[in-house]
């Protein structure tokens, strides 16, 4: 469910017609729903009600401080994969308990600021992390609480580039070995095991790779158990697929997947994290865009638009899948006729969807991507020196710019040209 309606003909954001922040902001640009975001964080916290647990949103699918700033409020923890994403996570005013450092090549530099400002756990996923964290921790005096993710190898069918639970992956420590890693974790000086950690992959729309998986932990933790170590917290991960296209057949609900949760590991009398992201900002977020022209080409006609594979990388990156639906509501039963959806830039790659049915559009109409609040602005780039698309949050009837539009002088002026050329 979302917020993002036709009323009188018009999409909405909310109570928010969008022409009308296309107005103000001009195009491109993305818009998110504050109250289809609070609703995905509150899913997520009725479907795990009775156990106790933490829902640690994953940052990397929209990090905006605005966003951020909403889900904190909220009781929200963070899932961050860089220092970057750590300071992001505290000037949103995130406290360091509630913050969750994943990632498989945290440097040094990463370590001490999480160590420093404080963390809720650390979790690692190789033998050498493992070294390094520990070294790091005793030479600041502390003891850093953490899990270990192990690689279950379980086949997530997703798309194989964010797949990431097969033995291939380069993720987590193979469970195989997983006794063996954590009986060395339990002795180095610095670090305190409390838990397992997995991640199979993400856009699942399936349960039955995260019920294997899942199994796979249980299963671990009594065996960790009976090893002497006291497993009290099992970091789930994210990964849990939205509807892309409102067609299909729609993907298990987060209370679906929460039955699932307290099937498989709700008696084991362990504290549960959850890391979502793309469930809770996916469907909150529209990338509005406007046409250029419309090109009759050789045997196909082109809908040019003002955004490109630039500001939403996902089609070019994965074949995503995106619905692409006019701004103003076609009139029932209005002709549709295919068109090659692309943007201006200078590679054939700059293509959203091929000979995808449409309305009739002319130059100046607006059309929003759904499904662009995750993976869709912290994806995006400079390439042929476009700035970065605003962003929007819209709450009830009011809406406010949580990123401009850089003007291209900023750009331009971030180079250096040195003195001696
Ligand atoms: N936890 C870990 C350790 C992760 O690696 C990820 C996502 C998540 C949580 C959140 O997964 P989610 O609930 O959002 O599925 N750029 C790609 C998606 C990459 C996902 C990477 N890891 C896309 O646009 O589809």
């Amino acid at each position: 469910m979302d917020h993002f309606l036709y009323r009188n003909g018009i999409l909405h954001a909310e109570d928010v017609p969008l022409p009308q922040i296309a107005a103000d902001v001009g195009t491109p640009f993305y818009v998110y729903s504050a109250a289809t975001l609070t609703r995905h964080y509150q899913l997520f916290k009725e479907a795990l009600d009775g156990i106790p647990n933490l829902v640690c949103y994953a940052m990397k699918s929209n990090s905006n401080q605005a966003v951020l700033k909403l889900l904190a409020d909220l009781g929200a923890g963070m899932d961050v994969v860089s220092g970057g994403e750590y300071l992001r996570a505290k000037a949103a005013g995130v406290p360091g308990d509630r913050i969750v450092f994943s990632g498989v090549g945290k440097t040094r530099a990463e370590m001490e600021l999480a160590l420093g400002g404080g963390v809720r756990q650390v979790n690692v996923e190789s033998e050498p992390e493992l070294e390094l964290l520990g070294q790091v921790a005793v030479s600041m005096e502390k003891t850093v609480p953490i899990t270990i993710r192990v690689n279950p190898d379980v086949d997530a069918k997703t798309h194989a580039k964010i797949a990431t639970g097969k033995s291939e992956n380069k993720f987590g420590i193979p469970i195989a070995r997983a006794r063996e890693i954590f009986g060395r974790a339990a002795s180095t000086p610095g670090v305190q095991v409390i838990g397992i950690d997995v991640h199979i992959g993400s856009q699942l729309t399936d349960l039955a790779p995260f019920e294997a998986a899942y199994l796979k932990v249980a299963e671990l933790t009594h065996r960790l158990r009976e090893d002497g170590h006291d497993i009290k917290r099992l970091d789930l991960g994210g990964g849990l697929g939205i509807p892309y296209a409102r067609s299909n057949e729609a993907p298990p609900l987060p209370m679906d997947y929460g039955a699932l949760i307290k099937r498989t590991v709700g008696d084991l009398g362990v504290e549960v994290e959850i890391e979502p992201g793309r469930l809770i900002s996916g469907n909150a977020g529209l990338m509005i865009a406007a046409v250029i022209y419309v090109k009759q080409g050789e045997g196909r006609d082109f809908l040019i638009l003002d955004a490109a594979m630039n500001d939403l990388i996902r089609p070019a990156m994965y074949d995503a899948y995106h619905d692409i639906v006019p701004v103003a509501e076609p009139e029932p039963g209005a002709e549709q006729a295919p068109y090659d959806i692309v943007g201006p830039v200078c590679e054939s790659g700059d293509t959203f969807t091929k000979q995808r049915d449409m309305p009739p559009l002319t130059a100046g109409d607006l059309v929003a991507f759904r499904s662009a609040g995750a993976y869709g602005a912290v994806m995006s780039s400079e390439y042929n020196t476009r700035p970065l698309i605003p962003e929007v949050l819209v709450k009830g009837d009011h809406f406010a710019v949580i990123r401009p539009r850089p003007a291209i002088d900023e750009i331009i002026n971030r180079d250096i040209v040195p003195e001696w050329l």
